[in-house]
């Protein structure tokens, strides 16, 4: 039976993988300190709670468990929030990561599954983009990510792990059977903020900024399922496991919806009207972001399943109304 480590398996997309990973067999650790994760969200595997500053104690459950793989997960994700905290972004993200990596290279574990984001390519000049661009991050959270993808080359380079970095455009949706979901505690992501507004939970929708230069004004994503993003942590896991070569893969489908787009989806899934309120832009926000993903399709062979709107708001709004 295949051992593996997830850190961050309480959390959003931590939890969806820990599921896929659990029915396919995988003998699961979960390392979650809990600061926006929950514990009923895991539903496999033993869940060790815990924070990962604390090397020694990563340390004791690596030797004694001894996985093959590790998913890393855990980190802070609120770019808006690292701009004003930039500390807190490069000592639970970066510091955190090199003291896993310590970790594991004390316990001779040395394959590694990283979460990466769009963000490392801050407004991109290609579009779609692909993981040649040159990475000039616009917010510090997309810096941490950088460095990450930078100390995992050099230690890769040197011979002491292998990897996978997998860069993450909008993640979005939940399992289908509806067991998991969004775990945030404030949410600031488009597609459960409409939802909350349709729900009645929030008084209003805001769009931030309508006159970028898109087809209708408003930001153009890359939506992607998180159950396609979870099968693509598998594949991963499996290319390493076969001997495959370190590499850096972007997840997202190819194509783009606009704010304005996603909203009126939203309304006709959920079948409610709700009050939109036109706003000026976030700070830091790209225009465009939409994932070239011919190299994931052709190194991990990834089909995508539910390139579908219509089911990521489904999917999200089934689990909305449930909780
Ligand atoms: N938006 C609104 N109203 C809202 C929330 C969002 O108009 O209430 C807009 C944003 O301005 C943006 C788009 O909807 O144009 C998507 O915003 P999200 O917050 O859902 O997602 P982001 O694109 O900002 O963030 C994602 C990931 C980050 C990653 C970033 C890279 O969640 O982890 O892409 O730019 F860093």
């Amino acid at each position: 039976m295949l051992k593996v480590l997830v850190t961050g398996g309480a959390g959003y997309i931590g939890s969806h993988v820990v599921k896929i990973l659990g029915e396919r067999g995988c003998q699961i650790a979960v390392i979650d300190n809990l600061s926006s994760g929950s514990p009923k969200h895991v539903l496999y595997g033993n869940l060790w709670i815990l924070d990962l500053s604390q090397k020694d104690k990563v340390l004791s459950i690596l030797k004694e468990y001894q996985p093959e793989v590790v998913l890393h997960f855990a980190g802070s994700i609120v770019v808006e929030e690292s701009v004003k905290e930039p500390l807190k972004y490069y000592e639970n993200n970066v510091g955190n990561t090199i003291k896993l990596l310590c970790a594991m290279k004390e316990a001779k574990i040395n394959k590694f599954i990283f979460s990466s984001s769009a963000a490392v390519y801050g407004i991109p000049e290609v579009i779609p983009v692909p993981e040649t661009a040159e990475l000039k991050p616009i917010n510090p959270y997309g810096w941490t990510k950088v460095m990450i993808e930078r100390i995992l080359e050099d230690l890769s380079k040197a011979g002491e792990i292998t990897y996978v970095s997998l860069r993450y455009f909008n993640v979005a949706g939940a399992d289908k059977e509806g067991k998991i979901g969004p775990s945030y505690r404030k949410p600031t992501h488009l597609i459960i903020r409409a939802l909350k507004a349709a729900k009645g939970e929030l008084p209003f929708l805001e769009i931030y900024g309508t006159d970028y230069p898109t087809r209708d004004g408003t930001c153009i994503r890359d939506y992607i399922h998180v159950m396609d993003l979870a099968e693509a942590h598998f594949l991963a896991m499996e290319y390493l496991l076969d001997g495959g070569k370190s590499t850096v893969l972007n997840c997202g489908y190819g194509r783009g919806f606009s704010v304005r787009e996603v909203i009126e989806e939203v309304k006709k899934v959920t079948k409610r009207d709700f009050k939109v309120i036109e706003r000026e832009k976030r700070l830091g926000d790209p225009p465009v972001l939409i994932a070239d993903n011919t190299k994931i399709k052709k190194v991990l062979n990834w089909t995508p399943f539910y390139d579908s709107l219509e089911f990521i708001i489904k999917t999200a709004w089934k689990w909305e109304i449930k909780n």
